[in-house]
């Protein structure tokens, strides 16, 4: 089987991050672009990237490209395509377009285009279709990809209760990652919510692949073949340890995170407990990393209350968590800086659901 590229996308900031576990995975990558890291590959190696790696959001397959100047040159090359070395014909698909410095400046009709020779070729075009073909045309170059993930990356399969402002799991990984998180570690987070870090670091440790438990688009591509896949063997499974703690002022919270272990098979190695910040307190044992993901972004009037909340997160950090690292994601830095707590120069800012939000990290508190 010929490699072909493969992209990695990301969320905007997170690139050096999925790079760097892009290669300790053992993919070959190519590049680093905005948004995304380039590998190349086969089909194989874009399962297991979807399987495996948890900072990616998508994984999308490059089928194919070729230049077209105008709408008819596209068409006529579209109905060429080999699609079926790629798609099924019983499987619906949906079609999305951009273009950039072209001849063909109009996304939609170059849509079209691409529609009318998947229709030709037997396909349904539908909305919600399992399967997204993508088409780029940039500089008159038209570029095919087919995103091979379907539902977002992050999106583990396991989290029922998401809460009020969940972290997304690739997002959490990549700070995990970004502080140095060992998975031999301890780990706490005080204002857990639905749990994110706490399950992330607990997968970590359990050796627990992130895809294990979901379906993705590439299922439902003619590429696929389900005996080579069932041949991918997750790493033997290793014995739980009690290490992994989360806490929360909100009883829903902690009655949601609870279920979200038991789902993901984490009951053992993690415990959530309700209680304020101010209760918060180490597990017995040596040091190792706090995580937390405070409120922010409320509206003006109420961050006057969060300075409060965050300096009261600052002084029990400072007083009972000696010897602790701690890493703090908020989108605002002045309340970061209201915890007290002596930062490292801040990492870029990550894109997250229409704000950018910022990881603060400590060295361990003396
Ligand atoms: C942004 S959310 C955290 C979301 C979490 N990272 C997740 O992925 O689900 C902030 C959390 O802080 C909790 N919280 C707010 N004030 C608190 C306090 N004084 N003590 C403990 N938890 C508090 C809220 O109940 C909420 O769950």
């Amino acid at each position: 089987m010929e490699p072909f590229e493969i992209l990695l996308s990301t969320a905007p900031g997170l690139e050096p991050t999925l790079q760097a576990e892009a290669i300790a995975a053992g993919f070959p990558v190519t590049g680093v672009i905005p948004g995304g890291v380039t590998i190349m590959g086969t089909w194989p190696d874009v399962w297991r990237a979807n399987l495996t790696l948890r900072t990616a959001t998508h994984v999308l397959a490059r089928i194919g490209s070729f230049r077209a100047m105008h709408l008819a040159q596209l068409d006529k090359r579209a109905r060429k395509f080999p699609w079926g070395d790629v798609l099924r014909a019983d499987v619906p698909v949906k079609v999305e377009a951009a273009t950039q410095a072209s001849k063909i400046y109009h996304a939609g009709a170059a849509r079209q285009r691409i529609e009318g020779a998947l229709q030709a070729f037997g396909a349904t075009i539908a909305a919600d279709a399992p399967v997204t073909v993508k088409l780029r045309i940039a500089d008159d170059l038209c570029t095919l990809s087919v995103d091979t993930s379907g539902d977002s990356l992050h999106k583990r399969g396991f989290k029922t209760y998401v809460g009020k402002a969940p972290l997304r799991e690739t997002l959490a990984a990549g700070f995990l990652a970004q502080c140095g998180f060992r998975p031999d570690e301890p780990l706490v987070d005080p204002m857990c919510g639905s749990g994110t870090f706490v399950l992330e670091a607990a997968e970590l440790a359990a050796g627990l692949w992130p895809g294990r438990a979901r379906d993705f688009a590439f299922q439902q591509l003619a590429t696929f073949d389900p005996v080579a896949y069932g041949a991918l063997t997750p790493p033997a499974p290793r014995a739980s340890v009690l290490r992994f703690y989360g806490s929360d002022r909100d009883d829903g919270a902690i009655r949601g995170a609870v279920a979200n272990a038991a789902r993901a098979g984490l009951s053992d190695w993690c415990r959530f407990t309700r209680a304020p910040i101010s209760d918060a307190a180490p597990p017995d044992g040596p040091p190792g990393l706090v995580m937390v993901n405070p409120p922010y972004g409320a509206r003006i009037g109420e961050r006057k209350l969060l300075f409060a909340l965050y300096g009261a997160l600052g002084t029990t950090l400072k007083t009972r968590f000696k010897g602790w690292r701690v890493g703090l994601v908020t989108s605002d830095g002045g309340l970061a800086k209201a915890t007290g707590l002596p930062f490292l120069p801040p990492g870029p800012p990550v894109s997250h659901g229409g704000l950018s939000i910022t990881l603060w990290r400590t060295d361990p508190i003396r």
